[in-house]
């Protein structure tokens, strides 16, 4: 139908015959002559339609549509001087239309422009509505390309590396990974239930033990959580797993798989190997296990500075086991009122959504003066307050904010504050020249984490890395006491503030397997239940093996140097996990759910 590409043509085209399709990116009456953009998947070219050319065919082009679809056939032609538009590829010529036919008109009424002329924001509901208008927008076709291109990458790297790509069950039970599960009921089993996966992590560990050494997949993954602007119910693992690697081997090879993208996509080249920062620093200095290394107002640790002066918002956090730890905002003061810091502000509402009490702050004056509310001034000896001055590098016009209580809320609370100011205060390098690729491990994670609601120990990643060998010791009869406070072989990888990926070695002793169940709740016949398999493979000559996934959405975002993921995939869902466009999830028949033996629960609120 087409003998270029609309976006390929050039000057060396200049008086070739062409035949060309797309869509009416828009149409422009130039007394006398109707210029047409033409637009498809290549980019836009100028078709140029005169009279002079045919009246039928001037006719049909006088009352072309946007996005109309359309055939024309002509000749490439410079276009004059003063007509040259440098801004596009294309820019240096136009087609004179010698034939021009529609292959399919647009009915309705458009919901929004596509033309790459119209940069008017559209909502993002009416986009997801009508997503396949969307696509056509240069945005989305671009974002979907880099993501195509990354995948290309990273799958070429892998291959060359010896992996080979394998696909996992869609329909299977459900591993705990945390998130609540999507649930597929059986016809065939009446009252047995799939679980759609929320990663391969089972399946990747069994191709370990049926010796394949080395697989990935571009695996889709499940779960049923809380949608953020950087999670969607379902998206995409880049997920890997090898065996006979240690840690170190692991995490370089994946820094050169990142590495390698990035060169590829973006023309960057990282520095290796990553920096690497311990789960126990990056909490201290930042309060977060993934911290944006772009800029400083780290975490300072003042308890023991802070214990005995006398406010008992401090040292009855310090007496509690808890820690007061402060930022400084460095000239905080003149961008910052006390109204934003007091009960109802903004930066203080913010602290309470960590769970903070309260947000004790002092203001730094000339000469080392300090002005606060109440209690921290008056209690503050001098040569504390010198300390605190020079611990936390305070002059002259910085704000410094405290929190204090239990250390997990504190670290909690300043994080926040920390990316809120961060913000704000326009701390974060950014635009093509500035933007720094902060690529971070985060290593040494604790193997548990407590759960104060279910008064228990859960597993921080997921119950099967193995714990650091030292922490573990040799003495079996030692695994109980020592595997709650053990570090994992896990590790992170981090940019800017965002989990890209995260892995770990994993168990391959199943009496190890099955004490760390144990311990997180599962009493060994629950676990034989659950996990029976995995620990009958274990049995079988399991090699030691360790693997990483990483969010496929998250690194083509920020690749793309967008804010959400929905812009990296081709039909997301909502923040209430729909599908604008099909209307899923939707209502079923009562047959079809009688046949698969459900009935359900839900009443409309009305
Ligand atoms: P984890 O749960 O850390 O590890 O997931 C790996 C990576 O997947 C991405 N991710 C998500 N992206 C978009 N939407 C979501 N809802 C979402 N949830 C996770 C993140 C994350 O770092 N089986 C282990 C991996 C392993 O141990 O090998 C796992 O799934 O970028």
């Amino acid at each position: 139908m087409r003998s270029h590409g609309c976006g390929d043509l050039r000057s060396k085209h200049i008086a070739l015959n062409v035949k060309l399709c797309g869509w009416v990116d828009r149409c422009r009456d130039h007394g006398g002559v109707i210029f047409v953009d033409l637009r498809d998947s290549s980019g836009t070219v100028q078709i140029t339609v005169d009279p002079d050319q045919g009246a039928e065919m001037f006719a049909i082009a006088e009352s072309l549509r946007n996005e109309t679809v359309l055939q024309i056939a002509g000749q490439v032609r410079a276009r004059p001087p003063e007509a040259v538009n440098q801004k596009i590829k294309t820019g240096e010529i136009e087609v004179l239309a010698d034939d021009l036919k529609i292959l399919n008109q647009v009915r309705g009424i458009l919901p929004f422009t596509v033309s790459v002329h119209d940069e008017e924001p559209v909502k993002e509901e009416l986009r997801l509505r009508y997503r396949y208008l969307d696509l056509r927008k240069e945005r989305m076709t671009k974002n979907l390309r880099l993501r195509h291109e990354t995948i290309q990458v990273a799958r070429h790297f892998l291959e060359e590396e010896g992996f080979i790509e394998v696909e996992t069950p869609v329909l299977t039970r459900s591993t705990p990974e945390g998130a609540r599960d999507y649930l597929v009921p059986s016809r065939v089993c009446g009252g047995q239930w799939f679980a759609l996966p929320q990663s391969p992590q089972l399946f990747k560990q069994l191709l370990m033990v049926g010796g394949l050494e080395r697989y990935y997949q571009v695996a889709r993954c499940f779960r049923d959580e809380d949608l953020r602007s950087d999670r969607q119910p379902e998206f995409t693992q880049l997920d890997l797993e090898m065996s006979f690697m240690s840690q170190e081997q692991i995490l370089d090879l994946n820094e050169n798989l990142i590495s390698k993208i990035w060169k590829k996509v973006k023309g960057v080249d990282l520095p290796v190997p990553f920096q690497q920062l311990t789960w126990q620093e990056a909490m201290d200095r930042f309060g977060t296990d993934r911290p944006d290394t772009r800029y400083g107002m780290e975490l300072i640790e003042v308890s023991e500075l802070m214990k005995d002066m006398g406010f008992k918002v401090f040292s009855n956090a310090i007496a509690g086991g808890g820690s007061v730890k402060c930022i400084n905002v460095k000239k905080g003061n003149d961008s910052i009122s006390n109204v934003r810091i007091k009960p109802g502000g903004d930066i203080f509402t913010e602290a309470q959504k960590a769970g903070a009490g309260g947000l004790a702050f002092i203001r730094v004056r000339e000469k080392g003066e300090i002005d606060t509310i109440g209690a921290i001034k008056d209690n503050l000896s001098k040569e504390k307050k010198q300390e605190l001055l020079t611990k936390t590098n305070a002059e002259s016009g910085d704000l410094i904010l405290f929190g204090a209580g239990e250390t997990m809320i504190v670290n909690k609370t300043l994080d926040r504050l920390r990316q809120l100011l961060a913000h704000e205060l326009d701390l974060i390098p950014r635009g093509e020249a500035n933007n720094q690729w902060n690529f971070l491990w985060i290593i040494d994670f604790p193997m548990f984490e407590f759960n104060s609601n279910e008064n228990r120990l859960e597993a921080l990643h997921h119950p099967f890395c193995a714990p650091n060998t030292k922490d573990l010791g040799n003495d079996k009869n030692l695994w109980s006491s020592n595997l709650p406070k053990a570090r994992a072989q896990a590790y992170d990888l981090v940019l800017n503030g965002l989990e890209l990926g995260g892995g770990s070695l994993r168990i391959h002793d199943p009496e190890l397997q099955t004490k760390v169940l144990e311990i997180i709740g599962l009493p060994k016949e629950e676990a034989k239940e659950q996990f029976g398999f995995l620990l009958e493979a274990l049995e079988m000559g399991a090699p030691p093996h360790g693997g990483l996934a990483f969010g496929m959405d998250r690194i083509v975002m920020l690749l793309a140097e967008e804010e959400s993921i929905r812009e990296t995939i081709a039909f997301p869902k909502t923040q209430q996990a729909r599908c604008l466009l099909t209307e899923a999830p939707a209502k079923v028949s009562d047959r079809q759910l009688k046949e698969i033996h459900v009935t359900s629960t839900w009443e409309d609120p009305e």
